[in-house]
Formats: C-alpha cells, structure tokens, sequence
C-alpha cells in the first residue's frame, strides 16, 4: 500500500513539475508581452485626477512631462475671478466630464461654462503604439449675442538635456509654435501647437492692441521662466499672480481712465515683467474672440523622436478622434447589455463609466504619517494625529471617487471602483489593484487614504492628511479580487465543459488577458500572495476585539466552546460620533463607545478577506494555507450568527458588554450594518436567516424606498438626524451589493421562466426587480436634471446628496444596467 502511494505521489509529483515548468516557461514570454502592452497603452493619459484637463506619463517619477490646461473669459476687469484649472464644484459648470473615455484610448470632455459664455470640448487620443499623443481643444459660445473672449492657457513643463527646451520655431503668420524637449526615460519629443481655426481678439478701430510691449490678444503669447519640477503643479498661482503684476504695473503707467476697455484682453495677457531668463516652464496663451462665427480650434501634438507612427496632421487627429470614439463605444458595448431603444440610458452609462475611468490618475509623491500616536479610550473624544512625519515617496495608480471633491486613493472605495472597472476592462483593473498592493508594508499596513506630493495634498484640510498605521477601512479590494478569480475560476471550468469550441480565441481581447489566462494570472497572484499575507494578518491583529471583557459573559451564556475567541473584531479609530474606519462615518455605534464594543461589519470584511486568501491559495496549489483559511472563514461564519445575530431584532448587530448587568448587548440599528453579512455573501446558502433580511429590504417602513435601500431604517431613532450621512440616504456601494447577494442566493430571481418559487423566493424576486428598477431609474433621473452623479441620494426625495460629480462608487450603477 505504502509504496504503491509513493510511487503514484512521485508520478504525480513528476507530472506537476514538468508542467508547471512548462507553465512557467510559457508564463515568462507571456507576461512580458502582457506587462509591454499595459506598459504602452497605459503610458499617456490626463491621469492629473484634480484638473480639467492635465496630462502625465504613467511610472515616471524623474521630471516627468506635464502639461494643464486653464481658461477664461479676459474682456472683463474681474477676469481673473473666473479662471478654471482644477476641479471645483464651487465653479458652478452647468456640466462637465468625459462623454467617451477609455485611459488607453482616449475620449471626449465637455466643459458647459457659463460665467465664461463657453462651450468647451477636449479630445484627447493617441497613435496605436501609445508613445504619441494629441489633444485638441474646440471652443463655441453659449450665448452667441454676448462679446466675450477665451483665454485659453497652456502650461507645461519641458526638460531639455540642460534642463531647458528649445523654441524651434515660433510662426506669426499662423501663431503656431513647436518645441523640443528631452525626457530621461522617455527619450527625445517634439511638442506643437498648431491653431485650425479662430480668431484672435483684436479691435479693428484701433491702431494696435500692444496695450504695453509683450501684450497682445491678437496675437498668441508665450513666456517661459525657470520653475522647478515640484511646483509646476501650481501653474495657477504662478500665472495669477504674474499677471496681477502686469496689469498693476500698466495701469500705473496709464492710468485706468487711458485705457481702452477693448483693450483688456491685452491687459490680461501674460509677459515676462521680471525678464526672467528662459526656462524649462512655459505658458501659451490664446485669447480667441468668441463673438465670431465658427469658434476656435487648435491642436497639440506630442511626438516621440524616434517613432514609427508620428501624429503630424489635423487630419491625422481628426481620424485618430474619430477612430477612438468608435472604439471605446464599440468596447462599452461588447460588456454591457444595453436595449437599442434606450438611447439616452446608453448615452448616461457611456458617460458615467468614462467618467469613472477619466478618474483614473497616477500619483507619486511623499505621505504624511503618524506612526506614534496609538489609540486608545482617551481618543474617543477626537483622534489627535499630531506626529505626523514625511515619507515616501510613492506611487499609486488608482481612480477616485470625484475629480471635484476626492481627486486621490481611497482605499475603501476603490474596491467598488474595481468592481466595475473589471467588467469593462480586467486586466486595467487588475493593474490598479497591484498598484495598490504594492503599498502594502511591511507591516501590512496600507494608509485608508492615499495622499501623495503636495497637488494632491493641497485639496485636504491639514488635519486629515496624516494616517496612521493603527486605523483600518473595510477591505473592498479583497472582495474585488476574490470576484475577479471567480471570473477566472469560472471561465476556465466553463471552457472544460464547453470542449467543441475554443472559447479562448472567440473571447479574447487585448484587455483581458489576464481573465483568459489562468497561467498569467497565476504568476501575478504568487508574487502579490506574501505581501497580501501580510496585510492580512495585519487587519486581524490590529482590529481584533478586546475578548478579555467577554469571558465570563461567555461561560454564562455557554457560548464559550462554540464560538472562536479569535474572530471577534471592532474598529479600532472611533470616536463618540464617528467611526471613519469603518466607512460608514455617522452610523449609530454603541453609545458610549465602549472597550468591549464588536462591531458585526467589522468581523464580515475579516470574512471576505479570509475568503479571497482562500481562494488565491486554492489556485496557488498552496493547500495547508488553503485549510488554515477555510478553518478561520467558517469560524467568522459561525460567530456571525452565534455572537452576532439578534434573535429579538431578526438582524445583525454590534455588541457590547452591558455595565451593568455584565451580560451581552447587542446595538441594533437596522440599515446596512445589519445587512452586511449578507451583502457580502458570507452567511450560508441555507442560512435560516435569510427570509429575515428580504423581509428586511423589502420592507418600506424600514429600509426599502423609491430611490434604493436606506442606509439605516426609517424607525430607527437616529434617522436623518445630525450630519445625516450614512443615517438614511441611499449609497450605490451597498445597493450594489444587497442585489448581488440577492442574485446569489436566489439565482432564480433573474430567470423570467421559473414558476414555481417558495414564499421567499417570490419575495426575492419582487425585491430585486424593484431595487433595481428603483436605482436605475432615480440616478438616471438626477443625472437628467442635474447633469451629474452624487455621492449618495436623498432619503426622501432620492435627489443627490453630498459630492457632485461623485463617478467613484456611483458609477456600478452601469453594472446594474448593463446586467441583468
Ligand atoms: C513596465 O513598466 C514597469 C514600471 O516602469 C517596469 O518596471 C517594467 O520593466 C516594464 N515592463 C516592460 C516589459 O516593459
Ligand atoms: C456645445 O457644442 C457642441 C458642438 O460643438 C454641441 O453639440 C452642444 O449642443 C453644445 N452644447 C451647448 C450646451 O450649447
């Protein structure tokens, strides 16, 4: 017996080598091809999250090459007030984001600026190897009965060889102008700017519009100056404040009565007051007249010197555009359903995923941390992060939740953000989430906000720029890498059973390579598995709950051997109000916060890391880990119900140990704490608790309304009350989730032809067609009359909450649309 199992193990044992050999070999050249191709077709993009308009390269730390775009109306004296460069909801646009947008592709922005009279359209694209970009930008008025100009300034930055670029040539006729610049690792490019049509703003009455040398808004300005790397970011400020010198300067030397209001778009036109010497910073300003038929158009190239595929006309843009537009439509279509008679709901979920993908940025810079301070009962008041020290630098990859309001990495929402991504585009998201893990340190820490350089810092009030190594955030990006191995899982298993066809080829696409190709992806999940290790064990040490408090309430209520002792968890970071860790800011916790508190979403996010560990290394072959993690996901899985589970609520709650009668409290609130262990497809397929929680959302005296589920229901006493943020209003994130778990218990509910259905699977089904109606036609609405998405949605009125131009989570509403 003995020996026959050995000679069969080591056959066996051959077998695996010789494959995985093979595996590896094939994996190697596969995986460089893979890595070249993210590696040029995500190298350009405007990845600059927090501007209008503002392009870097990907992965280049060393004086990349950056380029903004500003603009303003400068025929009025308060020109200045109206300036655009980055995001601000305070701008008041009628409307502005990505119509189309794919980061390797390119797409189409609007800007419908009314304060400056201007409808302004950016497309951005990119020749078919990627090393080459242009952008053009396309300006019409509003109101074509109002005398206003645009002012539109470029910016950019260029670092020749000796740190200064070169003019080449500077064209009056047609006030085109071309640089040449040098990248250390991008090699050497030209840069050129080249008008198509418009008409530079100039008074016919009168002899010149010099209002003073160097002024001129006939005629395009350009001044260079020295600025260093670090501070070209602030190309707003530099600007303004040069320009309120000129125009100080000159209204001195005239005095403001000798000044011809015609003139004042000359005035606000920048020069080089100071004579400073030329160098690797540059500003190109045009001030178009917008009282003229046809508007303005110009052009600005990127070439890479030695390239194959040069972008050297207007016509070239012109079909690179129009090739980019189709392609991206094309690929919006190919994942997601959408009825052809649903027009306008195509044109809202193109738009709203391009503007979740136009969020897409790359960061690098130092981050400020607090590795001091811990947490303890004397933080419950406020959480003092006063040690705050610079580190770094770093680089993230990632997309955010609002260009406007949150243009950097959030931890917990970019789970959500990948949730989507990955249904348009695998393997981007894949590579955002790499991006992601490679922050992970050695501790297994990774910060709950990513906030990197000082651009990005700028947009934070200081107190919350600093993170600490104690404070955790829900772990989404587990639970989106435990979905994007199902997907692959389930491909491959469906490809065994489906043998006549080679699904392979008929599926495959150039951005999904990793989906299609279990080995590729094998080779990422190895190298990423220590470091996941180790964030994992860092969330379980740091957030586990303090089990001393609950000893003895154990032993009274004779849970002591049934429960684990180990998986019990609260988080760790909350004050009397809040509890920021956990997401869910105000949602009402123990009152007051309490050592022995254990919060229920706290143990199901530990669930679904333990489950994504489970299953990475089930396809790692690593079988002992395997074990360990299924022994840890069934003990969370049973303290759920045993620990957690109120049999007076029929819900989910958080705990504490009662002062005074020393026995086991629960806190219930119903809302989505109480769902989450469901939500998050933790509990059983069989649990005897799901027809509690369908009662639960279905019930509209509770959570369920016209707009989505409520986050806390309607009889709870803190409802609406104080900031009113997580007490009621609707978020996508959890809806998201609540129709998924549905589909996963009850796959039923989205077959039409099933009849025959138990009590509860006919409410299953009631509540998900009516959610999902319910989402899907309030956030459409909203975004008709508003033109944006928000940040959650009123629990009354369903309209939008918080944040505008919330593309972050917002947009799984495509996923919701776009999959029945
Ligand atoms: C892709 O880019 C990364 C980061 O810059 C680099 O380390 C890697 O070598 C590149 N891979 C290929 C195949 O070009
Ligand atoms: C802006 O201009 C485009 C064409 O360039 C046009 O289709 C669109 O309707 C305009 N928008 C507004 C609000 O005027």
């Amino acid at each position: 017996m003995h020996i026959l199992y050995s000679i069969l193990g080591l056959f066996a044992f051959v077998r695996y080598s010789i494959g995985l050999l093979e595996d590896v070999q094939a994996s190697l050249s596969e995986q460089t091809s893979f890595d070249e191709y993210i590696n040029k077709s995500l190298l350009w993009a405007p990845y600059r999250s927090n501007c209008y308009f503002g392009i870097r390269p990907r992965n280049v730390n060393k004086s990349p090459f950056i380029l903004g775009l500003m603009w303003f109306d400068n025929s009025e004296l308060n020109a200045l007030n109206g300036i655009r460069h980055f995001v601000e909801q305070g701008d008041k646009l009628a409307k502005y984001g990505w119509e189309v947008y794919d980061p390797r592709i390119g797409g189409k922005q609007i800007f419908i600026d009314q304060h400056n009279n201007l409808n302004l359209t950016v497309y951005f694209t990119k020749n078919h190897e990627g090393d080459n970009w242009a952008i053009r930008v396309k300006g019409e008025p509003l109101d074509k009965t109002k005398k206003t100009t645009t002012s539109v300034v470029l910016y950019f930055n260029q670092n020749g060889e000796d740190g200064i670029s070169k003019i080449v040539k500077t064209l009056d006729v047609d006030n085109s102008l071309q640089f040449e610049g040098f990248s250390k690792e991008l090699g050497s490019y030209e840069l050129s700017i080249r008008d198509n049509h418009g008409e530079y703003y100039a008074d016919p009455n009168l002899p010149t519009m010099e209002v003073v040398s160097g002024c001129d808004s006939s005629r395009v300005a350009h001044v260079s100056l020295k600025v260093p790397d670090d501070n070209v970011w602030m190309a707003k400020d530099v600007f303004n404040s040069l320009l309120a010198d000129s125009v100080r300067a000159i209204v001195q030397e005239k005095g403001t009565a000798n000044i011809s209001p015609s003139l004042n778009p000359s005035l606000f036109t920048i020069r080089n007051l100071y004579s400073f010497p030329a160098g690797n910073f540059h500003y190109v300003q045009k001030t178009f007249d917008l009282s003229k038929a046809g508007g303005f158009e110009f052009d600005v190239t990127y070439n890479k010197v030695n390239s194959k595929e040069k972008i050297l006309s207007s016509q070239k843009i012109t079909l690179l555009i129009t090739e980019a537009l189709q392609e991206v439509e094309a690929r919006f279509n190919r994942h997601f359903q959408i009825q052809d008679e649903d027009k306008e709901m195509r044109v809202f979920a193109l738009e709203t995923l391009s503007n979740l993908l136009g969020g897409i940025g790359y960061f690098h810079g130092t981050q400020m941390v607090d590795r001091e301070t811990t947490l303890d009962d004397g933080q419950y008041e406020k959480i003092d992060l006063a040690n705050g020290h610079e580190e770094g630098p770093l680089s993230l990859f990632t997309s955010v939740p609002s260009r406007a309001f949150f243009p950097r990495g959030f931890y917990w929402d970019e789970g959500f953000h990948l949730l989507q991504i990955m249904e348009y585009d695998f393997d981007l998201a894949f590579v955002i989430m790499s991006s992601w893990f490679d922050l992970i340190e050695d501790s297994g820490w990774i910060p709950r906000e990513v906030i990197l350089g000082n651009e990005a810092r700028s947009k934070v009030p200081e107190e919350f720029t600093v993170q600490n190594p104690n404070i955790a955030n829900p772990p989404v990006l587990l639970l989106a890498f435990s979905e994007m191995l199902d997907k692959v899982i389930g491909k491959k298993e469906n490809l065994a059973i489906n043998f006549f066809g080679d699904n392979r080829a008929d599926n495959f696409e150039e951005t999904s390579q990793l989906e299609n190709n279990e080995e590729l992806l094998l080779v990422y999940a190895k190298k990423i598995y220590p470091k996941l290790l180790r964030h994992y064990e860092w969330f379980r040490d740091s957030q586990r709950g303090s089990i001393d408090e609950w000893e003895e309430v154990l032993e009274d209520e004779e849970l002591s051997e049934d429960i684990s002792k180990n998986e019990v968890y609260s988080w760790k970071g909350r004050t009397i109000d809040h509890c920021l860790p956990s997401g869910l800011d105000d949602y009402p916790r123990a009152q007051p916060p309490d050592i022995s508190e254990l919060d229920v979403d706290a143990l199901a996010w530990v669930g679904v890391m333990t489950r994504s560990m489970r299953k990475i290394a089930h396809i790692l072959n690593f079988e002992d880990d395997e074990r360990r993690y299924a022994n840890i996901e069934s003990d969370i899985v049973k303290n759920l119900d045993l620990l957690h589970w109120s049999e007076d609520n029929s819900c989910y709650c958080d705990l504490i140990v009662n002062d005074y009668s020393e026995a086991r409290e629960f806190v219930c609130h119903e809302g989505y704490i109480s769902l989450l262990p469901f939500a998050l497809k933790l509990i059983p397929l069989n649990s005897p608790h799901l027809p509690d929680l369908i009662n639960l959302m279905g019930d509209p005296q509770k959570l369920l309304s016209d707009f989505g589920l409520l986050s806390l229901s309607r009889q709870d006493e803190f409802f609406g009350t104080k900031e009113n943020y997580w007490r009621g209003p609707i978020w996508m994130n959890i809806n998201y989730l609540c129709l998924d778990a549905i589909k996963h218990y009850y796959p039923e509910v989205t077959n039409d032809e099933i009849k025959q259905m138990d009590e509860t699977s006919k409410k299953a089904k009631a509540l998900y067609v009516k959610l999902r109606g319910n989402l899907i036609s309030n956030v459409f609405r909203v975004w008709k009359e508003k033109g944006y998405c928000y940040e959650a949605y009123e629990q009354n009125t369903g309209d939008g909450k918080s944040a505008e131009h919330f593309t972050g989570w917002t947009a799984l509403i495509v996923n919701i649309i776009g999959q029945k």
